[in-house]
């Protein structure tokens, strides 16, 4: 990571009062979850079509249930790791503060982030496969029985969204909206792979924000960001926190208030 980004970025978030983060699964590596398309990844080990799409869930309804219990359990086990409370701890430093985020482990929540849009739902949730409407919220771990039932009868599935499937609109909108009005958007640990989410941050630059990619590698958002510090946001968002908190105390009094 050059100075000068590190710098650069510093002094972006030092001026900003309306930040976004968009995070992806890279920011839950250091807490030991893996992610989808690394070595070694999620993707590499299961056929997304067989645990992420609902035609997988048709066909085999208890391995899926098999899938989500295991990175269920993976994560109750997980703590959140440095990247994640440094977010948390943005949401006192800025006039808004606003975390998106693609995973479902639900890590920034526990970290302390409030209000958390989550693009592609949650594990702690599941709700009625057929359509009684049921939801279970929190679905605590583990589940009772793979496949765990709805009190209807039917199958209960993840509270997930799968590939083919739409994002929940409040939360799209709601996502978009923030993050277009944002000064600056940090996209952390996501390789961008994942349409719609991966709009997000390009939709905000178009609309001026300052946009600032955290990874320690090229993602396939990074030819269309403002700038790039490769690194593990364990290590880089902390520091980055607190070179900008040093360099906002030392702005003058008056640019403050403005
Ligand atoms: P990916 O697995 O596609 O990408 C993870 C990214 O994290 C990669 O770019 C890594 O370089 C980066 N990374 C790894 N370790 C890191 C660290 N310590 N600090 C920072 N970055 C690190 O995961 P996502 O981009 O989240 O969707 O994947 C997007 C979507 O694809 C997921 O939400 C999921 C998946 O299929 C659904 O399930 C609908
Ligand atoms: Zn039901």
């Amino acid at each position: 990571m050059s100075d000068l980004g590190f710098e650069k970025a510093a002094k972006a978030l030092a001026h900003a009062r309306r930040v976004a983060v968009f995070s992806g699964a890279g920011i839950s590596a250091e807490s030991g979850i893996p992610t989808f398309r690394s070595a070694g990844g999620l993707w590499e080990n299961f056929q997304l079509e067989d645990v992420a799409t609902p035609e997988g869930f048709h066909r085999n309804p208890a391995l899926v249930w098999e899938f989500y219990e295991a990175r269920r359990k993976a994560v109750h086990h997980a703590s959140p790791n440095p990247g994640h409370f440094a977010i948390a701890r943005m949401a006192g430093l800025f006039e808004e503060m606003t975390t998106i985020t693609q995973n479902v482990d639900g890590l920034h929540q526990r970290a302390g982030s409030p209000a958390v849009l989550e693009l592609h739902g949650s594990l702690w949730s599941a709700r009625c496969a057929q359509d009684c409407g049921a939801v279970v919220d929190p679905f605590p771990f583990p589940a009772a029985s793979c496949p765990p039932r709805c009190k209807c009868g039917a199958l209960l599935r993840p509270g997930v969204v799968w590939f083919g499937e739409m994002l929940p609109e409040r939360i799209w909108h709601d996502a978009m909206n923030a993050s277009a009005q944002s000064d600056v958007v940090l996209v952390v640990g996501t390789s961008g792979a994942v349409w719609p989410a991966a709009g997000i941050p390009i939709a905000a630059r178009r609309e001026g924000a300052f946009v600032i990619e955290v990874n320690p590698e090229e993602s396939e958002l990074t030819s269309n960001l403002d700038l790039s510090l490769r690194g593990l946001s364990g290590e880089i968002l902390p520091r980055l926190l607190d070179a900008a908190t040093e360099l906002r105390a030392l702005r003058p009094a008056t640019e403050k208030r403005g």
